[in-house]
């Protein structure tokens, strides 16, 4: 490949000599974050972004491949809800000195885990909140608050985030998510290159018909 150098998910910094884009895989110690090959963070640090995310709750962040982080998102996990179907809020449990155990999970508001697809460009200072489910190849507006799924191939953006647009028509969605490139080796995902990023859609659709068809 490009000047004899293969693509390798496992290299923390992509690009020599730029410490601030990585590789979020290989930095990965928590075992409930799990992520994708090639999926980048726009800033040193990933796991710092995923805050209340607490051992005894055991929720999960899942994002695929190829998903595109900028600097700012943050995942906001299950931790970060209070108890607000008491009459007080206040987690006692979490200050030593008061009276109280950690609640069941039962009692708490859990909303389960977070999931994200593969090929999803998340904009800057995004915050996702706990148990959202965001589709392949969506994309999230800067600054926006995820409270709801978002479908693949869909554009969201605001606070509360809502969707924009669809990327694509019906029938090419339908054909990006058969054709699943993330999961094929690098050099089927290199020869697909050409294909992935031509912005001429009707020749594109045409072009992953005969793929499918030809497999
Ligand atoms: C969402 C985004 C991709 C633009 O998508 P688009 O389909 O071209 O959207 P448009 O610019 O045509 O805007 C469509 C509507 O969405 C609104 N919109 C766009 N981005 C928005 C955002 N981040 N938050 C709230 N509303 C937004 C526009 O105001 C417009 O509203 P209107 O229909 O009421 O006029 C872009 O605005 C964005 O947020 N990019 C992220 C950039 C980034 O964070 N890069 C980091 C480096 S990786």
């Amino acid at each position: 490949m490009k000047n004899g150098k293969v693509p390798n998910p496992n290299n923390i910094n992509p690009i020599s000599g730029f410490n601030n884009i990585i590789y979020v895989k290989p930095t990965i110690k928590n075992p409930n974050i799990i992520v994708g090959d090639f999926t980048y963070f726009g800033d040193d640090d990933f796991e710092s972004s995923v805050t209340h995310h607490y051992d005894f709750i055991g929720d999960k962040l899942i994002i695929g491949k190829f998903c595109q982080i900028a600097s700012g998102v943050k995942f906001i996990m299950n931790g970060a809800n209070h108890q607000i179907n008491a009459v007080s809020a206040y987690p006692f449990y979490i200050f030593e000195g008061w009276d109280q155990e950690t609640p069941s999970l039962s009692k708490m508001p859990i909303k389960g885990d977070t999931i994200i697809g593969n090929d999803v460009w998340i904009g800057q200072n995004a915050t996702i909140l706990p148990g959202v489910h965001i589709g392949d190849g969506a994309i999230i507006g800067l600054n926006s608050v995820v409270t709801k799924n978002i479908e693949p191939y869909t554009i969201a953006a605001g606070n509360p985030a809502k969707v924009i647009r669809k990327r694509f028509d019906d029938e090419l969605i339908k054909l990006m998510l058969k054709l699943k490139w993330w999961d094929k080796s690098i050099k089927e995902i290199n020869d697909l290159i050409p294909i992935l990023t031509d912005n001429n859609l009707e020749k594109v659709k045409k072009e992953i018909s005969t793929l499918i068809e030809n497999k």
